[in-house]
């Protein structure tokens, strides 16, 4: 069984003196788990702070996304090469980057690209939006998505990396519908079939395909439940540390019922 990913998306909020007081909350209340690998992805200037202080066994850390050239005149911009030393992740493509920021499929891609280069694991965000979802285009948005981002990448590039599937419509920020386990299931087959025609089975099997999108405490075990999906990535929830360190526990239960029914 592919190891379970909770990915906390703090996006554009905490001070540096906040995101050190919630991490240290959050190690307070979760507990080191073998099948269960939490990730904090706070805003860039809390990386280096949180480096030194979180407790490896228990946490590591994200980046909310990078500039995809190593290094050059482009102001105000943190590149891949830089976050090297400091995290296992970075986000790439999340929605709101690609319709604030206006990142195309090229950019993500290019990315991505970057990413893989400095040897950090790419956690790419796909989904589409409600007009996209109401006109019947959600697979072909996936495989536009998916197939673009990964253009330039070989096998080896594509089995450890992880793929989250965010449908627009079901992200707090864009209004936030509850999304159903049984469209969360048919997305998540459906970017599984796409590695699969691009890389074969053993790509297919290893790649690790979370979920995000309106996920709380409340919703947590439901969405885990859900075949193929391997984590979550709540955003919102995953500022208050009761609420995160609940749905950390769901996994960990999720992952202790399977073995124990195995
Ligand atoms: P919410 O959990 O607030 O909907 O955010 C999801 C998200 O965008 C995570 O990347």
């Amino acid at each position: 069984m592919r190891k379970t990913l909770i990915v906390g998306n703090w996006k554009m909020h905490l001070s540096t003196h906040e995101a050190s007081l919630l991490a240290h909350r959050l190690n307070d209340h979760i507990e080191a788990h073998q099948d269960v690998e939490v990730v904090l992805a706070p805003s860039v200037l809390s990386l280096q702070p949180l480096s030194v202080q979180i407790d490896r066994r228990k946490f590591r850390l994200a980046a909310q996304n990078a500039n995809e050239h190593d290094q050059g005149a482009y102001t105000g911009e943190v590149s891949f090469t830089m976050l090297h030393d400091l995290v296992h992740y970075v986000i790439i493509g999340h929605s709101e980057r690609r319709l604030y920021f206006n990142e195309g499929l090229e950019t993500v891609r290019d990315k991505v690209a970057a990413c893989v280069r400095n040897k950090i694991t790419p956690i790419l965000c796909v989904g589409e939006t409600h007009v996209e979802r109401k006109a019947g285009e959600t697979n072909q948005v996936l495989h536009d998505q998916v197939s673009t981002a990964l253009m330039h990448l070989t096998s080896r590039d594509v089995q450890d990396m992880v793929i989250a599937y965010e449908p627009v419509w079901a992200i707090s920020t864009f209004g936030g519908e509850l999304a159903k386990p049984a469209d969360v299931e048919a997305a998540l087959k459906r970017i599984r079939l796409e590695l699969r025609e691009l890389y074969g089975d053993k790509v297919a099997d290893s790649v690790r395909i979370i979920y995000g999108g309106s996920v709380d405490d409340q919703v947590a075990a439901g969405y885990l439940a859900v075949p193929g999906c391997d984590g979550l990535l709540p955003g919102s929830a995953s500022l208050n540390y009761h609420k995160f360190s609940a749905i950390v526990a769901a996994a960990h239960r999720q992952h202790k019922q399977s073995r124990e029914s195995a």
